[in-house]
């Protein structure tokens, strides 16, 4: 099944020696953050840093040009407050939803990540089986380094599968095809990359696919030699899930891998002839307007996700909140919304849910949790993520998350009554002075 090694043959490591580097490496000492004095998702990314080379930790962090989208989806959660109403029973916070056909323990699900177990040997399966624990669903990318057929015997709980259209029609089908063997329980066509985003910083870190040594990347490899002991230690990851043919050993860099290889134009027609051959829950993700939300709709699926790729891709578009309850007005009755890109709290979860999105995903969290940690930050970063929404959650005085709804959310600057009406009403103050008399 392994199509691509991305470890030249003269470097691997093999047997005892392989086993003892990977078990030295575990948590290494050079570090400064450990897993117990990370305490949000933010710390997270911190540690990250302080592990990868400086390629990789920028190319899960970078956006596209200026990346002010990317900026934006997490700033632009302050945009809007949360209000709470007090003097309610919320003594048992029930999160479970069920969202596109599958039961969550609570509203999260984990993102397609391409090149995971590049950053971390645990890859792809510690992602699932950490999702899997925590009662949320886990996606496999594309572009992922474990295969479908691992991914499912590694970890039993709900799995997306995100399907890159290839040009190959022939490879597109091959991979629906593994994925209903494989018992995947949704399929996930990405739409937002039919043209590769431009990731400046992976040209000025210098990253290629497979890593390999340049004049722009040796520093940043060279001052992580924990990172490059143990990948080499790995043997190098490939790219299981793309059918043969469709990519070579040396992808150079992504956009151009993305430019050769992804389909250009994708009808709702396609779409159609997609849905219909995989024949079990089918969403579109990257949907970014209502135009759009109502041709899926039309088109049938059974849901969709509002995301810019976490601003990967089209830089210059809004923050994802601030289109969700657009979306759902105009389609939220005939299928499911869930929003991806820029979460990185609870409050964003559940302000989230209160525009109408069934669920929220999230995408370089988990991954800075696995760069850092392997599996026990995946987890950490889950364990966090969903004790901050179950507080925030009773801070509002919400004891479901089916009780979350507009009338806990209000635009930051929306100005206090008194100075839309000033003129009309008397200075509450002096009234309630008066009748104290
Ligand atoms: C792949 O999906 C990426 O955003 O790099």
């Amino acid at each position: 099944m392994d199509r691509f090694v991305f470890c030249p043959r003269s470097a691997q490591i093999t047997g005892a020696l392989q086993g003892e580097i990977s078990a030295t490496l575990d948590l290494p000492d050079d570090v400064m953050t450990r897993i117990n004095d990370c305490f949000n998702l933010l710390d997270f990314e911190k540690a990250a840093r302080e592990r990868l080379p400086s390629p990789l930790f920028h190319y899960i962090s970078g956006g596209a040009d200026d990346e002010t989208t990317k900026s934006a989806n997490t700033s632009s959660f302050d945009r809007y407050h949360l209000t709470p109403a007090f003097l309610r029973d919320i003594r048992k916070v029930d999160m479970r939803r069920t969202v596109f056909g599958v039961d969550l323990a609570w509203p999260v699900m984990l993102s397609p990540t391409g090149l995971t177990g590049v950053f971390h040997p645990d890859g792809e399966r510690a992602v699932a089986q950490a999702a899997a624990s925590s009662g949320v669903a886990y996606s496999l990318s594309t572009m992922a380094t474990t295969s479908i057929e691992d991914v499912a015997a590694a970890a039993r709980g709900p799995k997306i599968y995100q399907l890159y259209l290839l040009k190959d029609d022939a490879a597109n089908i091959e991979m629906i095809d593994r994925c209903k063997a494989a018992n995947f329980d949704v399929l996930c066509l990405t739409v937002d990359t039919v043209v590769a985003g431009n990731r400046e910083r992976d040209h000025r870190t210098g990253l290629t696919v497979p890593p390999r040594l340049n004049r722009r990347n040796i520093v940043g490899f060279a001052r992580r030699p924990a990172w490059c002991l143990r990948y080499l230690a790995g043997g190098g990851v490939s790219l299981p899930n793309i059918p043969a043919g469709d990519g070579n050993q040396n992808l150079g860099t992504l956009a151009a891998y993305f430019a050769a290889n992804m389909e250009q134009n994708i009808t709702w027609s396609r779409v159609e002839r997609l849905m219909r051959h995989w024949g079990k829950p089918f969403i579109v993700k990257g949907l970014q307007s209502v135009a759009d939300a109502r041709n899926a709709a039309a088109s049938g699926v059974t849901g969709i996700v509002v995301s810019n790729h976490g601003g990967r891709q089209l830089d210059g578009g809004a923050a994802t909140v601030d289109l969700v309850a657009n979306m759902v007005d105009a389609v939220g009755d005939r299928l499911e919304v869930v929003l991806d890109s820029g979460v990185r709290r609870g409050s964003h979860v559940v302000k989230a849910l209160a525009m109408g999105a069934r669920a929220c995903m999230i995408g370089r969290p988990y991954l800075y949790g696995l760069s850092a940690f392997g599996k026990p930050g995946v987890e950490r970063v889950l364990g966090l993520l969903r004790q901050e929404t179950e507080r925030t959650l009773g801070l509002i005085g919400c004891a479901s998350v089916d009780e979350v709804s507009r009338r806990h959310i209000t635009p930051a600057d929306r100005l206090p009554d008194f100075l839309q009406y000033a003129a009309a009403e008397p200075n509450p103050t002096t009234k309630f002075t008066r009748s104290m008399k």
